[in-house]
């Protein structure tokens, strides 16, 4: 049985007064002893306070990204080790937003998610097909790719977990339906398992992400192979994020 998660991206979003807010709006709802795991990735400048401000709960702290690099003349970017000293035990790798408007190619992301692991930290990989690949037909070619060029037994899959976002559903408001992202999520673990194994690959656990709010978190976390959700819009606000977190246990 995989234990849910549900994840928090919050993007380029929020002041230090703001975060504190939102932290305290999702501790005052969240059940400790609940069969969830929770994770929340602020951006860079929050991660510290947040760290103090989640300290003793079962809030997990994570950052949006990072530099395959050890240390060195890298302005601008942090490297893993930075990220564990301020308490992150998370990292997403390989955003749509990474790929797509910052330009990072499978061989950086390769070197991230193994930077990450190496590091002690576990990587949230994340993939998906754009609407012209959907279209095409492409989606479990695209998928397959993203994979095959990032993930090998190297990587040790008690640091990993993968988080399946279509990137036509990201902020969109467009959700893929139960049932599309059910089967998407079917060929990636069939596809972590020949990455791996068949055993290994039931228990990676694999979450959903583009437009997930209170309203379809339910539904989706209900598939079979959906094991929680990578939630952008609707985590900054704290009673949203905490709806999604309720929707988790009761899809179980
Ligand atoms: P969204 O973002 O929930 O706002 O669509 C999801 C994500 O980018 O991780």
């Amino acid at each position: 049985m995989r234990k849910p998660l549900i994840a928090g991206n919050w993007k380029m979003h929020k002041m230090l007064a703001e975060a504190r807010t939102l932290v305290t709006g999702v501790l005052d709802k969240l059940d400790e002893s609940a069969d969830v795991d929770v994770l929340m990735c602020p951006p860079v400048q929050l991660l510290f306070p947040m760290a103090k401000a989640v300290a003793n709960t079962k809030i997990m702290l994570g950052a949006q990204n990072v530099h395959e690099e050890a240390s060195g003349a890298y302005t601008g970017e942090v490297s893993v080790a930075m990220l564990k000293d301020t308490g992150c035990s998370h990292v997403l790798v390989g955003h749509s937003e990474r790929r797509h408007v910052f330009g990072e190619t499978g061989d950086r992301l390769a070197k991230k998610v193994r930077a990450v692991v190496q590091g002690g930290l576990t990587a949230v990989y994340c993939i998906g097909e754009t609407l012209e690949d959907r279209e095409a037909g492409r989606t479990t070619a695209v998928i397959d790719q993203q994979i095959d060029e990032v993930l090998a037994s190297d990587v040790s899959a008690d640091q990993l977990i993968v988080a399946y976002e279509p990137v036509w559903a990201i902020g969109t408001g467009k959700t893929a339906s139960p049932e599309q992202a059910q089967e998407v999520h079917a060929h990636i673990r069939a596809r972590l398992a020949s990455v791996y194994d068949a055993a290994t690959a039931e228990k990676l656990r694999i979450l959903y992400g583009g437009s997930v709010k209170p309203g379809n978190a339910t539904s989706l976390m209900a598939q079979p192979d959906i094991d929680g959700a990578l939630v952008g819009g609707a985590c900054l606000v704290a009673e949203d994020f905490t709806a999604i977190i309720s929707a988790a246990l009761t899809a179980v």
